[in-house]
């Protein structure tokens, strides 16, 4: 058994590892080897033994979109350790505490108006489980219990619970392995490519039929705004949201948009919602949420959605994690929000996007590279083909950079305070893997 007084040596926590640790999207044993993570900090993560020549690595991931202001920051270290000498965790039924009740007040002030009410969760996808709870309960405490299903356009993630793995794209997405059991949901087509290109009429139509085939049985419509992340890393245009939000509103269907990934100004407007300037019925919130120190997730939703769910038969919301609203998570969290709004960060925000697109530009003339889109703090780089991830990474680990493709994707979302020869560091290291995998 090791001490853990004592750090083990990398190729001995490697060997017990691979015998003991279930990695995510990974096989038991992994088939490929883990690089151990000794420390981090500000936009770099040291390995505990060199890899390609590399001490450390400037991390382009923002360890999967949340690491906001990078690691090791003092503002959120201190909101932690402040917080840790109070209390760690107090239940939160029948009992409440100021950072959760601060970040609740403070996450109603900085979103879409009309956002009223905060339900904290533990991870996105619960906060995906919850925002479906409350639409359907909603329906059934107005009396209309045959409004049970969702709509959702293709190319989608929502997380890796079940019902979140119902809106996944079933074909090609991450969960088609389970299209058959899963609760059968609606799909619209993908949404036409490009935050630039204006919204066609056409695909208006498309959903526009789908809400009013199926208006009675749908409980709301779920989507990714402006990005659909981890389904394929394509962005659209704003415009096809306040189609939505038209739509639901004429066909009394529920709005849920998964900020999970976008919020917190990942795509260069505080919440991708504000692209449209509207505001869902329900608004889910999570990653960058904590600047990437602690799993917490939020589902917020209107006043109309609450006060439905309240006059019900079941006048409550039967959810209730262990360590909702824990006061390590809501502190960081609230320090977080804190440093963002503090300063100019549409401005970092803009200063990585001209650096991502001018950084890998020269993708563009690759062999085997499909398409090249930059948007806000995300850079994408799509190939033709699969990606051979290991090859991937090993050329982008020789260039000093962490990366993690998947399908035909190599994209990066570095930390906000990347700076800008990290950013072109970052970009040379996507053209080496572009070029190698
Ligand atoms: C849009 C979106 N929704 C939900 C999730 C699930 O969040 P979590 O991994 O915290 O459960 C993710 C995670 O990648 C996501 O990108």
């Amino acid at each position: 058994m090791p001490d853990q007084h004592h750090p083990l040596p990398a190729a001995e926590l490697l060997a017990l590892d691979r015998q003991h640790v279930w990695h995510p999207y990974g096989p038991m044993p992994g088939r490929q080897e883990p690089l151990v993570i000794s420390s981090a900090s500000g936009v770099r993560l040291r390995l505990a033994e060199p890899s390609q020549g590399q001490d450390e690595l400037v991390d382009g991931m923002s360890s999967w979109w949340s690491a906001i202001h990078g690691y090791n920051h003092p503002a959120l270290n201190e909101a932690v350790t402040d917080q840790l000498g109070r209390m760690s965790h107090v239940m939160f039924g029948g009992l409440t505490h100021e950072p959760a009740v601060r970040l609740a007040t403070r996450l109603v002030e900085i979103t879409p108006p009309g956002l009223e009410h905060v339900f904290l969760a533990d991870s996105g996808s619960v906060s995906v489980e919850v925002a479906v709870k409350m639409c359907l309960q909603y329906w059934r405490s107005t009396g209309r219990s045959g409004k049970t299903r969702l709509l959702t356009w293709r190319g989608g993630y929502h997380g890796d619970t079940w019902t979140p793995m119902g809106v996944c794209d079933p074909e090609g997405g991450m969960h088609e392995l389970w299209s058959g059991i899963l609760p059968q949901q609606l799909f619209a087509d993908v949404p036409p490519s490009g935050f630039d290109a204006p919204v066609d009429p056409a695909y208006a139509d498309h959903l526009r039929s789908l809400l009013a085939a199926h208006a009675d049985e749908l409980a709301a419509v779920i989507v990714e705004p402006v990005v659909q992340g981890a389904g394929g890393m394509r962005f659209h245009h704003p415009g096809y949201l306040r189609v939505l939000r038209e739509l639901c509103d004429e066909y009394d269907v529920l709005l849920v948009l998964d900020e999970i990934a976008t919020g917190f100004g990942r795509t260069g407007a505080l919440f991708a919602a504000d692209h449209a300037g509207i505001t869902p019925d329900v608004m889910c919130l999570g990653k960058s949420l904590t600047g990437g120190y602690l799993t917490l997730a939020a589902t917020l939703c209107t006043e109309r959605v609450a006060n439905g769910i309240s006059r019900g038969a079941v006048p409550i919301l039967a959810h209730g994690p262990t360590f909702m609203g824990n006061p390590l998570a809501t502190a960081v969290a609230l320090a977080s929000i804190d440093l963002l709004l503090g300063q100019d960060w549409q401005r970092e925000v803009k200063r990585i996007e001209a650096g991502l697109s001018q950084g890998l530009a020269p993708a563009r003339e690759l062999p085997g590279v499909r398409d090249v889109r930059v948007l806000g703090a995300i850079g994408v780089v799509q190939l033709t083909h699969e990606v051979d991830v290991a090859a991937a990474t090993r050329a982008a680990v020789r260039e000093g950079v962490w990366i993690r493709p998947f399908r035909d994707l190599i994209y990066v979302m570095p930390p906000f305070v990347t700076g800008d020869a990290d950013v072109a560091r970052i970009c040379r290291a996507v053209c080496a893997a572009a070029q190698e995998g």
